[in-house]
């Protein structure tokens, strides 16, 4: 299979050389996927953060089934819409910060990111200020590779094979607590959001259009920002007139603990984009929402916003979202995700927290990140030719637990429905397979 597969597939992230190792996955249940060799594995990162519900869910194949027998598709262009989209805008709306009320429906996070631009460029644009259109960013955000979202994600090595990147994109420090150094006697969290305050005024308060982060950032190592860090953000942005848009695309939906990750430090976005775990992988689906100060501009404007896909408010993606959304309440994931991540990280410090090696095991609910260096009391971080997050990886693999890395950083975000046994194996296995490479 891994043969025809190379003769006539392209990858995401394509590389022949990693591929010739590749499983072909055949089927999961529950936190486990099976390779075509039989061999069971744990989902570490619960496919791409997706897969919150857990694998075989005959809910959502019925939900998915019974709309595509009744419904399989059908425009939502302005003078079409759907019950389905209809009724998960509502629930959206119910579930989201309080001033997100209305919302756009997309494939997936890319696109969300794109639409999200797409909104703060035509909200100032509508409001007279078309010099506003340029996208504050962060080093280590992720928000998809499509151009725009490519130009906005802060992880370096998606650049060169594809640049030039969209010009009026910038990039500030993440505020990493880890590796962030701050001025002495100021808040490290403080210090770091000010970078944001350099930045626009660097560019001109007049020409900024958004600034876009993750509350946690997810692939580019599981980041979790000082406490104050959000609430000075959210000031700076109202103080200069920039959008904050939320990218909740890995923390929405109950990953981090809350239903929305900005939760945690009582900050509301102007903007929030979602996706991967609104349907848990079973329908390619994602989506923007929108807070009532922006909807209004839109809704009083006369000339149509010429934004489009052909599958916004897919009828059978909604259907799924709201069958996988029933799930999410039934079984109370983000209070199951802010427990089982305590107790993941704890295993994880036990287990690993005094290794020489080991700089830091840290979390947010459950999404957790363990990163690996060279010297622990200067942080210096291992040659990139050692391959060290790659050689963990593949020991993990061996012992049966399938995740990712970004560089030395052993990413894990299982399902939420993974068992206490489960999170148990999790920990010996990556303890066991940072030893085996690292003594
Ligand atoms: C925070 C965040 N935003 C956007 C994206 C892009 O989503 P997609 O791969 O569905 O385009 C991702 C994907 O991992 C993500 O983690």
């Amino acid at each position: 299979m891994v043969a025809r597969d190379l003769d006539h597939l392209i990858h995401p992230l394509h590389s022949r050389k990693i591929h010739e190792s590749a499983h072909v996955w055949v089927k999961g249940k529950g936190a486990i996927i099976v390779d075509a060799d039989g061999k069971e594995y744990i989902d570490g990162l619960a496919g791409l953060w997706n897969v919150v519900a857990g694998h075989g869910r005959k809910e959502l194949a019925a939900a998915a089934a019974a709309q595509m027998e009744t419904l399989g598709y059908c425009s939502a262009y302005a003078g079409s819409s759907n019950l389905p989209a209809i009724e998960l805008a509502e629930k959206l709306s119910q579930l989201c910060y309080p001033s997100i009320n209305r919302f756009f429906f997309t494939s997936g996070g890319g696109e969300a990111t794109e639409t999200s631009i797409k909104v703060a460029r035509s909200y100032w644009k509508l409001r007279g200020r078309e010099q506003k259109t340029k996208v504050i960013s962060r080093q280590w955000g992720y928000h998809g590779v499509t151009l725009a979202a490519m130009s906005a994600t802060g992880i370096k090595s998606y650049w060169p094979l594809f640049e030039p990147r969209v010009p009026g994109f910038i990039h500030i420090p993440s505020p990493y607590p880890y590796r962030y150094e701050a001025p002495a006697g100021e808040s490290q969290g403080v210090a770091a959001a000010n970078e944001l305050e350099k930045a626009i005024l660097r560019e001109g308060p007049g020409t900024v259009a958004m600034f876009i982060a993750e509350p946690v950032q997810g692939a580019g190592g599981v980041i979790s920002p000082q406490g104050d860090y959000f609430q000075r953000i959210r000031e700076i942005c109202d103080q200069y007139e920039v959008l904050f848009v939320a990218d909740e695309v890995i923390t929405g939906f109950g990953r981090t603990g809350k239903w929305f990750a900005l939760d945690h430090w009582g900050v509301e976005p102007d903007v929030i984009q979602f996706a991967k775990a609104i349907t848990s992988g079973y329908f390619p689906f994602g989506g923007v929402g929108i807070n009532d100060a922006i909807a209004e501009v839109f809704e009083n404007s006369t000339s149509p916003w010429m934004h489009a896909y052909t599958y916004s408010a897919h009828p059978v993606g909604c259907a799924v979202a709201l069958r996988n959304i029933r799930i999410l309440e039934e079984e109370d994931f983000p209070k199951q995700a802010a427990d089982k991540g305590e107790y993941l990280l704890k295993g994880l410090q036990a287990a690993l927290g005094d290794h020489p090696r080991v700089g830091e095991v840290r979390g947010k609910g459950l999404m957790c990140g363990v990163e690996i260096v060279k010297d622990k009391s200067t942080k210096e971080e291992f040659a990139a030719s050692e391959n060290i997050g790659a050689r963990i990886d593949k020991e993990a693999q061996q012992r049966g637990l399938f995740s990712r890395v970004r560089g030395d950083v052993y990413l894990l975000a299982p399902p939420i429905i993974t068992t206490h046994n489960q999170l148990d194996s999790i920990v010996d296995i990556l303890n066991d397979s940072v030893k085996a490479v690292l003594g």
